[in-house]
This record gives C-alpha cells, sequence and structure tokens, in this order.
C-alpha cells in the first residue's frame, strides 16, 4: 500500500484558506513543511500550485492534480486520484499538502497527518476535514510556540490513523 501522509496548517475552527491564499505567515512552519517534506513527493490541487510563490517545489516530486491535460514544466499532472496511484511506487512517501478539495479526497486514504495546528480561528472560504478522536491518536505534540510577528500561537502535531477494518481483512 502507498505511503500516503497529510500536511496542513489548520486553524482551531478548521480553516485553512480564503480568496485562494493563506491565512497566516508563519516562517518556522514554511520550515517545518520543507523539513517533513524535503527529498519526497508532494501532491496538490491546481489552485494550491497556483498560489505557490515559489515553484516547483525544489528537492520533491511535484505532482499537481488538474482536470485538464496541463504542461507545466518540472510537474507531473495527473487528471484521477486513480492515475495519481498508477505512477507513485510502493516505497514512496508522498505528502497530500491541499488544499481543501484535495484534502478532503485523500483524508481517508492517509495513515498521517502533521497537522500544524494555529490556536486561533479564522474567517475562511477553505476548511480542512474534521480529525476526528476515534479515528485518529495524537503522536507526536511539540511545545506551544508563538509566532514573533503575528504573535500567532502554533504547534506541530503528528497524527497516525487507529488500524482500520479493512486492513485487518
Ligand atoms: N493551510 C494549509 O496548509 C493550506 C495548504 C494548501 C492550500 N491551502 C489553501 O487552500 C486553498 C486552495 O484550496 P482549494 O480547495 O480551493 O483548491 P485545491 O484543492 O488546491 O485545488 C482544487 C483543484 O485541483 C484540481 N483537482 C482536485 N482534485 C482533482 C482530481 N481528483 N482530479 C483532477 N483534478 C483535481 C481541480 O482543478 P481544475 O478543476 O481547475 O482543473 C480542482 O479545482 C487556498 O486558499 C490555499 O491557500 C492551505
Amino acid at each position: 500500500m502507498e505511503n500516503i501522509s497529510i500536511i496542513a496548517a489548520v486553524a482551531t475552527n478548521n480553516a485553512i484558506g480564503n480568496k485562494g491564499d493563506l491565512l497566516w505567515h508563519l516562517p518556522e512552519d514554511l520550515q517545518y513543511f520543507k523539513r517533513i517534506t524535503n527529498g519526497h513527493t508532494v501532491v496538490m490541487g491546481l489552485r494550491t500550485w497556483n498560489s505557490l510563490p515559489v515553484k516547483p517545489l525544489p528537492n520533491r516530486r511535484n505532482i499537481v492534480l488538474s482536470d485538464v491535460p496541463l504542461s507545466i514544466d518540472g510537474v507531473e499532472v495527473c487528471l484521477s486520484i486513480e492515475e495519481l496511484l498508477r505512477i507513485i511506487k510502493k516505497d514512496e512517501q508522498v505528502f497530500i499538502i491541499g488544499g481543501g478539495i484535495v484534502y478532503n479526497q485523500f483524508f481517508d486514504l492517509a495513515d498521517t497527518l502533521y497537522i500544524t495546528q494555529v490556536l486561533h480561528d479564522f474567517e475562511a472560504d477553505t476548511f480542512f476535514p474534521v480529525i476526528f478522536a476515534c479515528d485518529w491518536a495524537v503522536v507526536k505534540e511539540s511545545e506551544i510556540f508563538t509566532d514573533k510577528k503575528s504573535k500567532l500561537k502554533y504547534q506541530f502535531l503528528v497524527y497516525s490513523r487507529f488500524i482500520r477494518l479493512k486492513d485487518l481483512e
């Protein structure tokens, strides 16, 4: 089975984005994202791709999901999840990096969630799925940090999915 993880920065009301942009600027979170995904494969929706200030993300295999075939330098474009699952190797570490539409589609396929929990509510138009405590266990929890500039408080959490019944069949 593929090794699929989700990585996202999520507000306490599950907000992740508004009008095509992120809701905050947290340099430490960007460093964390880089460290965790470095050398691996990142998968994103076309809108998230369009919002990236630097692209493709260096030292990572960049895959973009799009409903229309596109030719973009340094990127593989997939027209469906089925196509994506066909082109990733069994031992490849795949990170789903957003946005809302893509997180929703991969939520049931992922085994690990790397969540930067931003301890604040935000008005938004894009949200992360609800992480139910009956499905996910927190396996790593950082201290609570405060961003120097915005004063936002945030914490790095790693969740692991409880074993699924279908995996036991
Ligand atoms: N806080 C965070 O960690 C975080 C991370 C990433 C993004 N974001 C935010 O999330 C927002 C963007 O999210 P979004 O939900 O609007 O869009 P998105 O998930 O980034 O992209 C959605 C688009 O991807 C394509 N797509 C998705 N699934 C597909 C599939 N199965 N097959 C083919 N194409 C597929 C479609 O593109 P087309 O139909 O156009 O071809 C779809 O409209 C932005 O505000 C961004 O800043 C936040």
